[in-house]
């Protein structure tokens, strides 16, 4: 650690949510991120901090950047990673999920990084087991590692988060990593606007301290950032709009709705993305303004400094005789 950072200790056993953080241990974890940001742009990309350390990555529900990002950080601290492959695990069994963490307690991890489909899932397994746990997404409630990435890509373009108007569009009903960025920009101090069709918006949610658009154009009005969401068909249990052709042209990211944001105003998408569904292709991949990959080469970086952190809060390694 810089000389800075060495008096700043994260003084969490898991990281679950952004909910509750106070903006130094979010500054924290985005100073320390910086550092790997630099180490894995270099060839050797390998740290042994967390040498002798077990991770296991236990994935309930489909990821490709998440878990792999989780993969590549874990491996580039040095510690031993096992990836769990739930689909052929006892879980298709019936094996509860506490039963799981039970199992998987008795082989004595340190870190438990778990997705699963149920808001608080990841919560109750927590209290369950003798590990560190990081929450890489519950259901429709956080996704912490997300919007830590998120606002590391932010601050890097614009240099702070502080002041900036940053419009979360799409289906904020289903979205987590709606929620973990609205706990994380408030509490930095961006101001938070969230644009959706009244179907994909849950009532009450001004109460976060955001402001709810339900039209595209006046939504993005002088935005820094927009962020857009996938449509996230497998939570929703009935039909939220008359059909994906009308969805694109009211609330689906083009040059002539994102003419209404800031000329300088950055595109991001936490991914997979539907292209022609929440934003046309050419936005996506305008190599000006998206920073879609930004993002994921940010993930790895975040990931790493969590685990750094977390790590500095488990029990000290004792040499094996
Ligand atoms: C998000 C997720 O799984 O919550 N994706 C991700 O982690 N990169 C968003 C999504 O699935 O749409």
């Amino acid at each position: 650690m810089n000389e800075s950072d060495a008096n700043r200790v994260f003084a969490h056993r898991h990281l679950l949510g952004i909910e509750g953080l106070s903006p130094l241990e979010i500054s924290l974890i985005l100073d320390r991120s910086e550092v790997y940001v630099t180490q894995n742009r270099q060839a050797n990309k390998k740290r042994h901090l967390l040498s002798g350390r077990t991770i296991i990555n236990l994935f309930f529900e489909e990821s490709t950047r998440t878990r792999t990002s989780f993969d590549a950080a874990a491996q580039r601290m040095g510690a031993d990673v096992i990836t769990m492959n739930v689909p052929t695990s006892s879980v298709k069994k019936g094996e509860t999920l506490i039963d799981t963490a039970m199992t998987l307690n008795a082989m004595h991890p340190d870190v438990l990084v778990v997705r699963h489909n149920q808001s608080g899932a990841v919560k109750l397994l927590s209290e369950k087991v003798h590990s560190a746990v990081i929450n890489a997404g519950d259901g429709a409630h956080e996704h912490p590692t997300q919007a830590l990435l998120d606002a590391l890509t932010i601050r890097r373009r614009k240099g702070h988060l502080d002041n900036l108007v940053v419009a979360i569009c799409g289906d904020i009903t289903h979205s987590r990593v709606a929620r973990s960025n609205i706990h994380l920009l408030n509490t930095m101090g961006a101001r938070v606007r969230l644009i959706a069709p009244r179907t994909l918006i849950p009532r009450g949610i001004e109460a976060l301290g955001v402001e709810v658009h339900h039209d595209m154009r006046r939504g993005l009005a002088d935005c820094d950032i927009v962020m857009m969401l996938r449509l996230q068909k497998e939570r929703m249990q009935a039909n939220y709009f008359p059909s994906i052709r009308e969805y694109f042209h009211f609330f689906g990211l083009d040059y002539d709705k994102l003419s209404a944001a800031k000329p300088d105003a950055l595109i991001m998408h936490p991914g997979p993305m539907n292209r022609g569904v929440e934003i046309d292709s050419e936005v996506a991949d305008d190599i000006g303004r998206s920073v879609i990959r930004e993002q994921v080469e940010m993930g790895v970086a975040v990931r790493m400094a969590v685990l750094e952190l977390l790590a500095a809060n488990l029990p000290p390694l004792r040499e094996a005789r």
